[in-house]
């Protein structure tokens, strides 16, 4: 570890989260009642230019009077780029009251733009004596967000989580595809005039979640725009969570199950991480550093990555 330890981020399940437009006053009780992590309501992308100020509207009104329950709130704003964000912010955190957690901005492409969302805040913050500290995510989903994204992770003490958001990610490096997320037919390598299918999303979540971690920030993936294909959102889920990712956008309820499951480590893995730790513990006492667990090299590095695994699972047990 460098002389500057890792920092841990916020301690509460974020496996799924579930977006609902603003404007469908009709989704904001089944949301509540859903079994997702976070909700995310939604001023952006889902919600048309003549429906933002009704739908802003409504948001305020549901975060008051809906029962949460134990949920993560959080409202999408519209980007830096619109005539509406400073309006969201304004509204939302002068009227929504303390049952709001979160704040999502979409399109971040510099660490300026959460500074200035979070000058907004925090002026708010005091003029209304919001007891709550409102938290901050954002959206890596442009060129420049992906260019930024360290200096953006780094960007406020309110950061909280980081998604990417695959569809204007997609359409800001001018690729070749209208799918949201998961494989795509013309990314592939040829072998033996077989076809093998390649992850063109991996870099950006690499990216993301290195520099999500070094600012203890949660890496998320985005949206899976095929809600008909559970497979697929499955085999893109898995990626994810095995790249370091601790959840998933639901843009429909039937991938909130998925993204569950996938995001909670399964009694196998739990099982074999603490096996790990306590053969470990049992080699320390021993005087030694490394030892043979079913076969394989376990050593001190193991510990670590078994306690990524119990220290998960522990946190979604104790929710
Ligand atoms: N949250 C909670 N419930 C939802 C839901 C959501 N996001 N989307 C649909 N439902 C409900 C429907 O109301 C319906 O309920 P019912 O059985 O009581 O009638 C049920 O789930 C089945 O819905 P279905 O008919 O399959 O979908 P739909 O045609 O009503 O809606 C979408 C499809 C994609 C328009 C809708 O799911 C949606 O708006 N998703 C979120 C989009 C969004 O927020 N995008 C921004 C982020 S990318
Ligand atoms: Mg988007």
């Amino acid at each position: 570890m460098s002389f500057r330890i890792q920092p841990q981020p916020v301690t509460r399940p974020n496996r799924c989260q579930l977006f609902g437009p603003g404007s469908n006053t009709k989704l904001f009780a089944k949301m509540a009642a859903s079994a997702a992590d976070v909700v995310n309501l939604d001023l952006e992308d889902s919600v048309a230019p003549s429906d933002k100020t009704a739908a802003r509207a409504n948001v305020i009104e549901a975060i008051r009077t809906v029962d949460w329950g134990t949920k993560t709130v959080s409202v999408r704003i519209n980007g830096l780029d619109t005539p509406y964000w400073y309006r969201d912010v304004v509204d939302i955190v002068e009227q929504a009251g303390d049952r709001l957690d979160l704040i999502m901005i979409p399109k971040v492409g510099c660490a300026e733009d959460v500074y200035a969302v979070d000058a907004l805040v925090t002026g708010i913050e005091r003029a209304v004596g919001r007891r709550k500290p409102l938290g901050l995510e954002v959206i890596i989903e442009s060129a420049a967000g992906i260019a930024h994204v360290e200096a953006i992770a780094a960007s406020s003490p309110r950061l909280q989580a980081m998604s990417l958001g695959a569809a204007d990610f997609a359409a800001s490096m001018g690729m070749q595809t209208t799918g949201i997320g998961g494989t795509q037919d013309n990314y592939y390598m040829l072998q033996s005039g077989q076809k093998y299918w390649a992850d063109p999303w991996h870099w950006a979540q690499a990216a993301i979640v290195a520099a999500c971690r070094t600012h203890g920030v949660l890496p998320v993936d985005g949206p899976f725009g095929d809600f008909s294909d559970a497979e697929g959102f499955r085999a893109q889920a898995l990626r994810s969570a095995t790249l370091g990712m601790v959840g998933k956008w639901a843009i429909h309820p039937s991938q909130i199950a998925l993204a569950n499951e996938i995001f909670t480590p399964t009694a196998d893995a739990i099982t074999e991480a603490r096996e790990i730790l306590a053969a470990m513990e049992e080699a320390t006492k021993n005087g030694a550093g490394a030892t043979v667990y079913k076969g394989r090299l376990v050593d001190i590095a193991s510990i670590k990555q078994a306690e990524v695994i119990v220290k998960q699972a522990e946190m979604i047990a104790a929710q």
